[in-house]
Order: structure tokens, then sequence, then C-alpha cells
């Protein structure tokens, strides 16, 4: 047990998907996992575990924004031995030719946050995914046809008040789409020698305003899920 996540030792897989919203998961367990379990539910941040395709296979959320996912990040590494992390989250879109509902990759993110300088002496660390995650992810992307941007996305601490600047940077430096967690997530598996990668699909998009209704971005989510169910599994 930790402070956060009161399940059993061994409750988790190996692999865990991890989405922000609580509910989420508990669709995720319920709509595409066999016989899952509730694994924890502290502060209703619900964990399950259950098997997809036979393989043991966990999906928990972690909230919204680097304090709160980092708590989980860590004590899923540290408490209860997981090597593979992989985000299933959305993100607005910046770059003009990422749409709402189009599934982003991120092969790098940019961060506000000083988390990782805190993490890193002061430099800049280059926050990357694990290689070997998505270059599976990206197999399966082009064996399953699913059309996927890869690139670099921008990991904010701020939802709302953003500075006036930071768009115009983003897109002069082709940011694909900004979110909340990522650049935490490679930072903390790079740390402990795991394995991380974060899916995103676009629920909103900042410069054309295009949007996707809340219920829409529980549902339909679907070639997303395909995408890191089967990254999960190879
Ligand atoms: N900003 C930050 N995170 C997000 C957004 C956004 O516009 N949309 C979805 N996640």
């Amino acid at each position: 047990m930790t402070p956060h996540i009161n399940a059993a030792p061994n409750s988790f897989a190996e692999t865990v998907l991890l989405p922000g919203d609580p509910l989420r998961a508990k669709y995720i367990a319920e709509n595409y996992l066999e016989n899952a379990e509730l694994v924890t539910d502290v502060r209703n941040m619900f964990g399950y575990t259950g098997t997809y395709k036979g393989k043991r296979i966990s999906v928990m959320g972690h909230g919204m924004g680097i304090p709160s996912a980092s708590i989980y990040f860590h004590e899923l590494i540290k408490e209860y031995g997981v090597k593979n992390l992989i985000r299933i989250g959305s993100c607005g879109g910046v770059a003009d030719d990422v749409h709402v509902r189009d599934i982003v990759v991120a092969t790098g993110a940019g961060t506000a946050s000083i988390t990782n300088r805190t993490r890193f002496a002061g430099y800049d660390y280059a926050a990357v995914p694990h290689f070997q995650l998505l270059k599976t992810c990206s197999d399966i992307a082009q064996e399953q046809q699913i059309a996927v941007h890869f690139g670099n996305i921008f990991t904010n601490d701020l939802f709302y008040g953003c500075d006036d600047n930071l768009l115009p940077a983003l897109q002069n430096m082709n940011i694909l789409g900004v979110e909340m967690e990522t650049s935490a997530l490679f930072a903390i598996a790079a740390e402990s020698r795991v394995k991380a990668l974060s899916i995103l699909t676009v629920s909103d998009h900042i410069v054309t305003g295009e949007e996707t209704t809340a219920q829409e971005r529980e549902t339909t989510f679907d070639n997303m899920m395909l995408l890191a169910f089967e990254t999960a599994i190879r």
C-alpha cells in the first residue's frame, strides 16, 4: 500500500494504461478488459487489473496535471513494480494539420513545469518516450492502418490563463498539441529505467476552436485504445 494506492502487492500488471480520468479507467476496464477487478480506489482514483487477449494489463487514472500524475507514476513504479506506463489521454490541438479526434503520439514533450529541471540539476531535460514502445506503436498503427501524428507536444501547467506568447511559440516550433502530464511521465520513467509512451486524442483545437463533447471524449476513442492495447501486449 502507498499513501495514494490501496492495492495489495502484485495487484498491478507490468503494463499499465493511464488515462487522466478515473471514470475513463473504469470505462476501459469494463469495455476492453476481461475479468477486470478494481484494485485501488483511494480518492476515487480507480485502478483495475484484468486481461486483454489473455495478457495481464492494468488501467488506472492519474488525475490532471503533473503534480497529481507524478504521484501515481512514482508509486506504480516504485511500490508496484510497473515496467511499462502508457498514458492514454487527450490534448488540445495546436498544429494546423491536427484535427479534433485525431491521434497524436508524442515523440517528445517540452514543458512549462519546473519539475524536470528540478530532477535534472536545473538543465533542460529532453523528455522522450521509450524508443521500443514508440516503434511498436508505430508498427501497429501501420499494420492496423490507424492514422497517427507523431511529433512534439507541450506539457503545460496552466489550462486557463496561459502566457499570450505561448501559443505563437508553440506554433512556431511545430508543436502538435498541448496537455498536462507527459513530460513528467517520460522523465520519471527514464529515472527509473522503465518504459513510457503517451498516446493522445485531440479533444479540442486551441487555434480553430473545434471541440468534442464530454460524451464523445468518454466513449469514442476506440482507435487509441486499439493502439494502446496492441502496443501493450506485443
Ligand atoms: N490544454 C491543456 N490540456 C488539454 C487541453 C488544452 O487545451 N485539451 C485537452 N487537454
